[in-house]
């Protein structure tokens, strides 16, 4: 289990074993800002990102796509705000390579500095491809980040959604231009246990990749708020299995959250990936949701609890159409 943090493959950036995502903040169609979802406010971000860095939780997942960059201008605005804590955080954002993007190297240096210039820094900790859905080959996008490295724009290099072979491949082709590849961050989660069964995550420890893991808490659904009569709202398509089995799973993790002092199901979900040394990055829209997911640290599952979990967990399958295309 690791709840003490890694150090990114090659740098001296140092995340914690948990971080915070930050696609809703600013996107209206999934999660809701400035739509179906009142509470969701600047001012509740702002709380949410204050209760999280006072928690030890700084590492902060964006991406140059999440409410069309309102989600990395947000943070640039916090940041700016809040110059003491600016120095504590840790900031990853992503590059979407989608097909058209043919000149990857410089379509990937413009939208690193646009990633920049929204968040106000001058460098980004951990600069990610978002998915392997370029047409180009992994050399090619290797050399543009180790490119976008060489000129200081960007401290730490990794990907998402990448499988196996994909994470052997392009680290590969980072290795020969003297850049190792960070992280891998990639849906795992009770809902999504496929990386763990499928010689993903086993590959990246093998080649000292950091995996981080998105939707821990099934995008709400492993909170136990929602349920079959009470299904989430938005366009929440990942691992989007019926509610009645997702219930299940559920009122196991109140059982065990019960026999370790009462914590919430979101807690006990997030503990589960923490057990993998994996770094969750649930999302956070307030005080209240950045505070108790904070609380997934500081203690541990048993075997016996992750046996049981393991056992409940779902394989899990996602389109490649799922993953990508809903980012608004
Ligand atoms: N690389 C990729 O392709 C990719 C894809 C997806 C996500 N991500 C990253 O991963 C992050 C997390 O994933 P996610 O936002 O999809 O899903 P998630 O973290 O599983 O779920 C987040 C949502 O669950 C609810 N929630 C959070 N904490 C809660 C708590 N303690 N109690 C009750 N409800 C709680 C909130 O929504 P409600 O209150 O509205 O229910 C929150 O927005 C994203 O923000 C993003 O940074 C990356």
């Amino acid at each position: 289990m690791s709840q003490t943090g890694f150090v990114l493959p090659g740098t001296d950036v140092s995340i914690p074993p948990m971080g915070v995502g930050t696609w809703a903040w600013g996107d209206r169609a999934t999660w809701g800002m400035g739509g179906y979802d009142t509470e969701l406010t600047r001012a509740s971000i702002e709380e949410a990102w204050q209760a999280s860095i006072d928690a030890g939780v700084t590492l902060f997942d964006t991406a140059e796509v999440y409410g069309g960059g309102e989600s990395e201008r947000i943070i640039g605005s916090l940041l700016a705000a809040d110059p003491a804590r600016a120095k504590v955080v840790t900031i990853a954002t992503k590059f979407m390579p989608f097909p058209w993007k043919v000149d990857v190297g410089g379509s990937l240096l413009r939208a690193v500095r646009g990633s920049l210039e929204r968040l106000g820094v001058a460098a980004v900790d951990l600069y990610q491809i978002h998915g392997p859905i370029s047409f180009r080959s992994h050399g090619a996008l290797a050399e543009a980040l180790a490119e976008a490295r060489r000129q200081g724009l960007v401290r730490a290099v990794g990907v998402s959604n990448y499988s196996a072979s994909e994470v052997r491949a392009i680290a590969g082709e980072l290795d020969k231009r003297g850049v190792k590849l960070a992280s891998n961050q990639i849906e795992f989660s009770l809902l999504r246990r496929e990386p763990e069964t499928n010689g993903l995550l086993a590959t990246c420890r093998e080649l000292g990749v950091v995996p981080l893991a998105y939707s821990p808490i099934g995008q709400g659904r492993l909170s136990g708020k929602y349920t079959a009569h009470n299904p989430p709202p938005g366009r929440r398509n990942f691992s989007a299995h019926p509610m009645q089995l997702v219930d299940k799973v559920t009122a196991e993790l109140r059982r065990i959250g019960e026999k370790h002092g009462g914590k919430t199901p979101s807690q006990v979900a997030l503990n589960w990936i923490m057990a993998k040394a994996v770094v969750p990055i649930p999302g956070a829209k307030s005080r209240a949701q950045a505070d108790q997911n904070a609380g997934a640290r500081g203690w541990s599952l048993d075997a016996e609890d992750v046996t049981v979990l393991d056992a409940l967990a779902f394989p899990g399958r996602r389109t490649l159409q799922s993953r990508f295309w809903q980012h608004g």
